[in-house]
C-alpha cells in the first residue's frame, strides 16, 4: 500500500484519481487481465456443464465470477508483464462436454497467447478441434484421460513450440498423422491408451529431442522401425507395450544410451533379446513380458547393474537361471513366471538386500528348494515358487523373510515327509499362503495352526489332507476371507 502511495504521487493529481476510481470498482490490483481473455474464459465456463456430484475432482471454474481480476483466478496464470492469459490449467473439473462445440476457447484472438492447455482428467467428449493447432504459442497440451474420439488432427503438426503432447487414455483411432514429426522440440509424447492403428510414421524419426515416448496400449502393427534406436538418441523411458508390433526386437535399440525405463511388454516379438541390450547401462526397469522370446537367460542382462525391475515373464525361456543373478545388486522386482526354466533358484538370488517381489512359478525348476544365503534384512514380500519340479521338505530358512506378505509354495513335492505349518509362524505379515499339493502325509490341523498366522486372510491348502474340528474357522465372520 505505501509503495502505492508514493507511485501515484509523482503523477498528477487528475490521473491518480482515475487509478483510484478503477481501483475502487475493479479489482485489488492495478493490472487486470484483458476483459476479452476474460470473457473467453468465462465462456468457458458457461459453456461445461460440472458433473454433479464432483468426485474425483475439483470444481475450479467455481472462483470465476465476472466483476474480478481473472488472473487471480483458480487454475489461471497470467503473463507478469502483459498479463495475457498463458496458462490454463482445468485438470481434474469434472467439466463434461463437447470441445468442438461453437466454444469461446477456440476465440483464438482472445487465447492466442497460451503456452499451457490442461484439460486432463475431465469428461471432455467428440473431436479434438483442428482450430487447436492456432495456439502456436502452446508449449504443453494435455488433453489425457478424457472421452475424446476421432482422430489426431493434422493442424497440431503446427504448434512448432509444443515441447508435451499428452494424448494418452481417451478413444481415438486412425493414424498418427505425419505432421506430428514437425514437432521438433517435442520431448514428451505419450499416446497410450487409445486405439490408434497402422504403423509408426517414419516422421516421427525427426523428434530428436524426444526423451519420454509411449505408445502402449492401442493397435499399432509392423515392426519396429530400427531408425528409433538410431535418431531417438535422447530418450530416457520407451514404452512401446500392448500392440501389435511383430518381429524381432530390433538391435539398435541397444544404443539407446540414456534409457532408463523400457517397455517393450506385449504379445508379439519373436527371437531373443539383442545382445546389444548390454549396453544400456542406464536401464532401471526392463520388461519384455508376454511375447514369444526364447533362449536361454538373457546374459547380457547382468551387465545392468541398476536394474530395479526385470521382467521375462510369459515366454519361451529354457535352461538354468544364472548362478550369478547377485550381480543385479539393486533388483526389486524379478518376475521370470511362464516360461520353461530348469535347475534349482539361483543360490544368491535372495542375497539381493533390495529384493522384494519375486515370481519364478510356472516353471519347470527342479532339484530341492533351497533359498541359498538370504540376505540380512530381507524385504522381499512376495514370493512365488509354485507349479515347478521342486522336490524335499519347506525350508525352515522362509522363516528369516520377516516382511513376506505373499507365498506360494504349491505342488512343491515334499514325497511325502511331514510339512510344520508352524515354520509360517514368524512371518507377522503373512496375508496370503499357497501350499496346494503338496504330497504329503501330515494332516494339516487347522485348529493347531491358524492361531499362528494372525494376518492371514487367503489360505489354500487344497490336494492335502485337513482337518477341522472346530466350524468357527469357517463360519460367520470368517477368520479367512479366502479358504
Ligand atoms: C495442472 O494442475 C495440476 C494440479 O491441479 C497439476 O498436478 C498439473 O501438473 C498441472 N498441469 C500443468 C501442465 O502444469
Ligand atoms: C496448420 O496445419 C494444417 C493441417 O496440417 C495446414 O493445412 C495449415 O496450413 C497449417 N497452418 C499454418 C498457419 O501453418
Ligand atoms: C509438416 O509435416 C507435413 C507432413 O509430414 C509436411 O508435409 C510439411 O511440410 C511440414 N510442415 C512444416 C512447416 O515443416
Ligand atoms: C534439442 O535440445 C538441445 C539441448 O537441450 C537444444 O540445444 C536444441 O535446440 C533442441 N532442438 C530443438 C529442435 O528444439
Ligand atoms: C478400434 O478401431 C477399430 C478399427 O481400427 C474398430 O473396429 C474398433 O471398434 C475400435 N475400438 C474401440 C474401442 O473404439
Ligand atoms: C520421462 O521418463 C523418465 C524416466 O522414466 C521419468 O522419470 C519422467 O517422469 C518422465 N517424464 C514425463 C513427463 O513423463
Ligand atoms: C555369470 O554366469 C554365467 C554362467 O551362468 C557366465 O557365463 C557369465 O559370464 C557370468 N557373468 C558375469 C558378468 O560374471
Ligand atoms: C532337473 O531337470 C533337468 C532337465 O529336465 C534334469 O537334467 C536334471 O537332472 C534335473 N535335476 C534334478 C536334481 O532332478
Ligand atoms: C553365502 O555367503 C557366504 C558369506 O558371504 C559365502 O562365503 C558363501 O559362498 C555364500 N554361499 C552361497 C551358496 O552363495
Ligand atoms: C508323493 O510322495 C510319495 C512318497 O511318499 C512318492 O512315492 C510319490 O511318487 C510322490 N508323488 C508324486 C506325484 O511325485
Ligand atoms: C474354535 O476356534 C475359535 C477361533 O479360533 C476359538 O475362539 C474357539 O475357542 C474354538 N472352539 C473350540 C471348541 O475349540
Amino acid at each position: 500500500m505505501i509503495g502505492f502511495w508514493n507511485s501515484i504521487s509523482l503523477i498528477p493529481i487528475s490521473l491518480s484519481f482515475l487509478f483510484l476510481f478503477q481501483d475502487l470498482f475493479a479489482a485489488p490490483t492495478r493490472h487486470l487481465c484483458h476483459p476479452e481473455q476474460r470473457d473467453a474464459i468465462l465462456e468457458i465456463k458457461n459453456e461445461f456443464k460440472i458433473q454433479n456430484p464432483c468426485i474425483d475432482g475439483l470444481p475450479k471454474t467455481v472462483s470465476w465470477v465476472y466483476n474480478s481480476d481473472c488472473c487471480s483466478w483458480d487454475s489461471i496464470r497470467c503473463d507478469a508483464n502483459f498479463r495475457d492469459v498463458i496458462m490454463l490449467n482445468l485438470s481434474d473439473s469434472c467439466l463434461h462436454g463437447q470441445l468442438n462445440s461453437k466454444i469461446s476457447i477456440f476465440r483464438l484472438q482472445n487465447l492466442r497467447f497460451l503456452t499451457t492447455l490442461d484439460l486432463s482428467n475431465n469428461d471432455f467428449i467428440g473431436k479434438i478441434p483442428s482450430s487447436l493447432g492456432n495456439f502456436y504459442m502452446l508449449t504443453t497440451l494435455d488433453l489425457s484421460r478424457n472421452h475424446f474420439s476421432g482422430e489426431i488432427p493434422s493442424s497440431l503438426g503446427n504448434l512448432s513450440k509444443l515441447a508435451t503432447l499428452e494424448l494418452s487414455s481417451n478413444h481415438f483411432g486412425g493414424e498418427i498423422p505425419a505432421s506430428l514429426g514437425n514437432l521438433s522440440k517435442l520431448t514428451t509424447l505419450h499416446l497410450s491408451h487409445n486405439n490408434f492403428t497402422g504403423r509408426i510414421p517414419s516422421s516421427l524419426g525427426n523428434l530428436l529431442n524426444l526423451t519420454n515416448l509411449s505408445l502402449c496400449a492401442n493397435n499399432f502393427i509392423g515392426e519396429i522401425p530400427s531408425s528409433f534406436g538410431i535418431f531417438f538418441s535422447h530418450l530416457t523411458s520407451l514404452s512401446l507395450c500392448e500392440n501389435n508390433f511383430g518381429g524381432e526386437i530390433p538391435t539398435s535399440l541397444g544404443s539407446l544410451s540414456h534409457l532408463t525405463v523400457l517397455d517393450l511388454s506385449q504379445k508379439n516379438f519373436v527371437g531373443e533379446i539383442p545382445f546389444s541390450f548390454g549396453s544400456l547401462k542406464t536401464l532401471t526397469s526392463l520388461s519384455v513380458e508376454n511375447n514369444k522370446l526364447s533362449g536361454n537367460f538373457p546374459l547380457m542382462l547382468l551387465n545392468l547393474r541398476k536394474l530395479t525391475e526385470l521382467s521375462l515373464y510369459g515366454n519361451k525361456y529354457v535352461g538354468k537361471l544364472p548362478l550369478n543373478i547377485s550381480l543385479l545388486s539393486n533388483l526389486e522386482f524379478f518376475y521370470v513366471s511362464g516360461n520353461a526354466f530348469t535347475g534349482t533358484t539361483p543360490s544368491s538370488l535372495f542375497s539381493i538386500p533390495s529384493l522384494a517381489y519375486v515370481d519364478l512359478s510356472n516353471n519347470q525348476l527342479n532339484g530341492t528348494l533351497e533359498l541359498g544365503n538370504i540376505s540380512l534384512s530381507p524385504k522381499i514380500e512376495d514370493l512365488r515358487l509354485g507349479n515347478n519340479n521342486f522336490m524335499g521338505s519347506i525350508p525352515r530358512s522362509i522363516s528369516k523373510l520377516s516382511n513376506l506378505e505373499r507365498l506360494d509354495l504349491s505342488h512343491l513335492n515334499t514325497q511325502g515327509c511331514s510339512v510344520d505349518l508352524s515354520i509360517f509362524s514368524h512371518l507377522k505379515s503373512l496375508k496370503r499362503l499357497y501350499l496346494s499339493h503338496l504330497n504329503t502325509t501330515t494332516t494339516l490341523d487347522l485348529n493347531a495352526n491358524l492361531p499362528f498366522l494372525k494376518s492371514l486372510d487367503t489360505l489354500d491348502i487344497s490336494g492335502n489332507l485337513v482337518s477341522s474340528e472346530n466350524t468357527s474357522l469357517v463360519s460367520d465372520p470368517p477368520l479367512l476371507s479366502e479358504l
